[in-house]
């Protein structure tokens, strides 16, 4: 059976993607995951089994851990998700971004590289192609890369350092460039689940200047079946883009919670503005439709009000996560402190 080396496989998107492809019965999954703040050994609760899936604590930035862990596991491709993922924490701080983006990338690439793995699929996102107007195409793969902020400044190294492996050692790399995921498990410092759980708190919901910024969301399931055909059907060395046709004003995502949470509209708080904030990020996806047969499924309505349910259904989820308390469960279920 073919093992894959899932890293970040406890975050949002990373975890999602565990528990569909354990669903298939079709693989067998490595975890890879440092459990920084943002990973939540409970999103995978009931999956790890130690046997078709397995969990791993330790660092992409670990060079000796990747060594072992590529000889010990026989990994025969890599789902690269590990990442810091929060745009607000890297302009408060850039450094931990360049050390797990650029240099974890670049530390696991090597360690591919030297395991000999069939593929490696590495996930970035839409925000190295930088921001666009109102009237502008949506990014495509040809777009350039013009990263605005430390987080996509990052990603955007870790793309090149893929293409470098591509080019220079013939490895075979995919990358996959992603608009804004929502859905299940996903960390309250984002929009959506912020505002949720904010919402059904009864607590302010910070709009970041005047709301009309637009993002283009995808439901995570979406974006888990494109990672998986870009492991199945990619061509070596390409680029796809996926993205929902789910362009939204954040202050219409934001009216939409107040909406479906029943909660009042005057917890709307306009807050000083990110600084460079993008503006808006569109996506063509047409490359992954016609090379890929993918399309997302999930309309942004239908996927918004199933996520707010999701968190509503999930109390001890959130409430694990509102308290720090789930940072405690790897320690209690593998009897090791962090
Ligand atoms: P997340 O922050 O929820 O999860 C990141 C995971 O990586 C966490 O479990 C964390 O513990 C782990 N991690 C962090 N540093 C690590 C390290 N040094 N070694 C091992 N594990 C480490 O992020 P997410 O939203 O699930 O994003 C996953 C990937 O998808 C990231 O690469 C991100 O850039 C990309 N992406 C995210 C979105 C989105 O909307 N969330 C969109 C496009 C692309
Ligand atoms: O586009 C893909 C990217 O989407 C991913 O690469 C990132 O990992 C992911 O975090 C996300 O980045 P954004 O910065 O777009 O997501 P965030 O949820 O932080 O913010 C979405 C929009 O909402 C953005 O315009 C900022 C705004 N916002 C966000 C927060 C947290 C607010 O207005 N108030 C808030 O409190």
């Amino acid at each position: 059976m073919t093992t894959l080396l899932v890293t970040g496989g406890a975050g949002f998107i990373g975890s999602n993607l565990v528990r569909m492809v354990a669903a298939t019965g079709q693989y067998r999954l490595v975890v890879l995951d440092a459990l920084t703040y943002a990973g939540n050994l409970q999103n995978l609760e009931g999956v790890i089994d130690g046997h078709r899936v397995i969990f791993v604590h330790g660092s992409i930035t670990d060079a000796e851990l990747l060594s072992k862990l590529f000889a010990d596991h026989t990994i025969d491709a890599v789902l690269h998700l590990a990442a810091e993922s929060h745009v607000d924490r890297s302009i408060a701080s850039a450094a931990p971004f360049v050390e797990t983006n650029v240099t974890g990338t670049l530390r696991l690439l090597e360690a591919a590289r030297a395991a000999s793995v069939r593929r490696f699929v590495h996930v970035s996102t839409d925000e190295v192609y930088g921001t666009l107007g109102p009237e502008d195409p949506a990014f495509t793969e040809e777009t350039p890369l013009q990263p605005n902020s430390p987080y996509s400044a990052s990603k955007a190294a870790s793309d090149l350092l893929v293409r470098a492996f591509v080019h220079t050692y013939g490895m075979d790399c995919v990358t996959t460039r992603c608009s804004n995921n929502y859905g299940p498990y996903q960390f309250p410092e984002k929009l959506i689940p912020l505002m949720t759980l904010n919402a059904l708190e009864g607590k302010p919901l910070p709009v970041y200047g005047d709301g009309r910024q637009v993002r283009d969301w995808l439901h995570v399931e979406d974006h888990c079946r494109g990672i998986m055909l870009s492991l199945e059907r990619g061509r070596a060395g390409e680029v796809y883009n996926f993205g929902g046709f789910g362009e939204r004003f954040n202050i219409d995502i934001v009216r939409g919670i107040l909406e479906a949470t029943g909660a009042d509209a005057s917890l709307i708080r306009h807050v000083t503005d990110r600084p460079g904030h993008d503006r808006r990020y569109a996506i063509d996806p047409r490359k992954a439709t016609s090379e890929l047969g993918w399309h997302p499924v999930h309309s942004v309505e239908k996927g918004l009000a199933d996520t707010i349910a999701w968190y509503k259904e999930n109390a001890a989820w959130c409430e694990n996560v509102r308290s720090g308390a789930y940072l405690d469960y790897y320690a209690k279920h593998y009897g090791t402190s962090l």
